[in-house]
């Protein structure tokens, strides 16, 4: 199908992503963290909305220890080490990325900033690192093939309609398209129990909550009327009807729980390119992902989102990377809100990470100004981390860079051995 068709190109032309106002702009420039531009999205968005972005299922054990994990790793920094000159360029899946960190998949960026998928995927481009679009995005493979330079990858959920999910996987394919990640931790929806109470559901109920919610968050309501209610474009076509509702409420009761191994290995075969797994946390599961012939995986429980009380990536990481052995990639995700996350995560046996929340929270704050300035902030504080610990190149952060004491948190430092055995 040529982007012309179906009045593709007509639409292409006008998607645009609307610059934040000066306000926005002198409080993007106060944010001196993550945190911050968390506190920023919180203001300026609906609470049912950044409820949705900011929660996680049930109690929302996950979602907490994801980032706790992180807390209980201490460095072991080096010293008198030259550091004027730091590399953070890794080689990701055959090409440069400027740094260590992909653009997570996020499906609801077209409800926080209008057409917020095309301001990530342009944040990402100029920070020189790759983008993944979710499936559940507001702009469409095509577009955001057609109006961002950066690398991108597509992020495929699988439905039980095999055939509408095939064509999703070919459109990608047509429109050049780096990478296919499959996510797999999602044969259900998770239970998140935030949505309930703000009677935040697909299809959109309208209760005096929630109106009375968007009123008094005007700077959202008047951008996201001004520009439409977002549409799932990757989906016109799944049902009869392309409203908008009856797309989302009818995806919602259509992922295929029955999805399994043999039919990821059907996928492996008809995607040519790079495929890399998203949702791993075991190592077993791992071994069968290299030897089903992935590029890559992900170590991820979808930010806590999913399953409550599984494990938190940065504690599964470690098994999973000896488990794979370099054969493939290992990416991980979940709770990375600072640059010395990053660092920590790569001495733990990961190539790279993915932001989810972070760069979401800054396109909150301020559409794709804000996606850079959450990058930024990442690079930077990853820089610094990289400085005070004696390292100055990415590549050469290992299982040394940090301190014995963190086994405390059921973690080995040194070497393959201790980290098998804490498992
Ligand atoms: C609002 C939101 C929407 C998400 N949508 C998707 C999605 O469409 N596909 C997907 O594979 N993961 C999705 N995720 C999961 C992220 O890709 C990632 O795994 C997770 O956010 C990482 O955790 P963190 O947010 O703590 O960094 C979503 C996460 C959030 C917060």
């Amino acid at each position: 199908m040529s982007l012309v068709e179906g009045g593709r190109l007509e639409r292409r032309l006008v998607v645009k992503s609307p610059l934040p106002s000066r306000l926005t702009t002198r409080r993007l420039a106060r944010a001196r963290n993550i945190a911050d531009l968390r506190r920023l999205a919180q203001q300026r968005l609906p609470r049912a909305i950044f409820d949705f972005i900011d929660g996680g299922s049930e109690d929302e054990v996950t979602l907490r220890e994801n980032q706790d994990a992180f807390r209980r790793v201490r460095f072991s920094p080096k010293t008198l080490v030259d550091v004027s000159n730091v590399n953070t360029k890794i080689d990701l899946l055959g090409q440069t990325a400027d740094l260590p960190v992909i653009v997570g998949p996020t499906g609801a960026s077209g409800f926080v900033w209008p057409n917020g998928d095309l301001a990530l995927a342009r944040a990402a481009a100029k920070a020189g690192i790759p983008f993944a679009l979710s499936t559940s995005a507001s702009v469409s493979i095509e577009e955001i093939a057609a109006m961002s330079a950066g690398r991108r990858w597509f992020q495929c959920y699988i439905f039980k309609q095999r055939e509408f999910t095939m064509r999703l996987i070919e459109r990608a394919l047509r429109s050049e398209y780096d990478a296919l990640v499959v996510t797999v931790d999602f044969p259900v929806g998770g239970n998140r129990e935030r949505d309930h109470r703000n009677d935040f559901s697909v299809p959109f109920r309208y209760s005096p909550r929630n109106i009375f919610d968007f009123a008094v968050h005007p700077g959202w309501a008047s951008t996201i009327l001004q520009h439409g209610i977002p549409k799932l474009r990757n989906l016109d076509g799944f049902t009869a009807s392309n409203d908008a509702m009856t797309v989302a409420s009818s995806v919602g009761r259509n992922y295929d729980a029955s999805f399994s191994w043999d039919d990821l290995k059907q996928i492996r075969d008809s995607w040519p390119g790079k495929l890399i797994v998203k949702g791993i946390v075991r190592p077993d599961d791992a071994d069968k992902i290299v030897a089903l012939g992935a590029d890559a995986l992900v170590v991820s429980n979808h930010g806590g989102r999913q399953l409550d009380g599984g494990i938190a990536t940065l504690d599964a990481l470690p098994a999973v990377s000896v488990a794979v052995n370099q054969r493939i990639t290992v990416l991980v995700d979940g709770g990375i809100r600072r640059g010395s996350d990053v660092v920590k995560a790569i001495a733990l046996g990961a190539n790279a990470v993915l932001l989810g929340r972070a760069s979401l929270y800054g396109l909150c704050a301020g559409g794709e100004a804000g996606a850079q300035k959450a990058i930024d902030i990442v690079r930077s504080e990853m820089v610094r981390t990289m400085q005070l610990c004696g390292i100055p190149d990415v590549r050469s952060i290992g299982p040394d860079a940090l301190s014995q004491r963190t086994s405390d948190s059921g973690m080995g430092t040194r070497g393959e051995r201790t980290i098998l055995a804490a498992y």
